[in-house]
């Protein structure tokens, strides 16, 4: 399994507050730097903005441990009888503007990749993930210069949650939307016991 999406039960779900909070930390913590950003992209991604991942738990308790289980069902389906064991060891916010893009890239090492949106829309932004050779090391590149029969595209809305491995190569489509598509991004090293 490459992936799985989850939607999230209305009732857990505070978009506005979750929102609230994370754009005030995306003025406080966001840059433009990260390689894989194309176009106009704010994120908090770093090893000292790993905190951040904190106040999801006290907003939204309900919502984390949702979170959590659907990360236990997708390990047990995907690691089956294989002992593990998950260690955090990044959280960052992405909040992308009209027409930007995510580079294809992979997460390293071994990982799995848990990616809840607040604000999305099926209609573009796709997460998209891509069957083709990857190279660490070389120049990022756009989605468009992969083969179209390479990708798996992926629409998601507000309140989905999609669970990939972190060496899938993925990218996100252009963003078409009026106002910024935002997600949070938490990672889990795997140690096999
Ligand atoms: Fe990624």
């Amino acid at each position: 399994m490459l992936y799985k999406k989850f939607q999230c039960p209305d009732n857990i779900f505070e978009p506005k507050k979750l929102l609230n909070y994370y754009n005030s930390k995306l003025l406080e913590f966001g840059h433009s730097k990260a390689l894989e950003t194309y176009g106009d992209i704010l994120s908090t991604v770093g090893d000292k903005n790993n905190h951040l991942f904190l106040g999801l738990n006290v907003l939204c308790p309900k919502l984390m441990k949702w979170i959590n289980d659907c990360k236990m069902e997708y390990c047990k389906e995907v690691f089956k009888d294989k002992p593990f064991k998950l260690v955090f060891n990044r959280f960052w916010i992405n909040s992308m503007n009209p027409n930007a893009e995510v580079k294809v890239h992979t997460h390293q090492p071994e990982c799995i990749v848990l990616v809840f949106y607040l604000n999305a829309s099926n209609n573009s932004g796709d997460l998209v993930l891509v069957d083709y050779p990857f190279s660490l090391g070389k120049e990022l590149k756009l989605l468009n210069e992969y083969p179209e029969h390479t990708k798996i595209h992926i629409p998601v809305n507000t309140g989905d949650l999609v669970i990939h491995r972190g060496l899938t190569p993925h990218g996100v489509s252009a963003w078409k939307g009026s106002t910024p598509r935002i997600s949070i991004i938490v990672q889990y090293g795997i140690n096999w016991i």
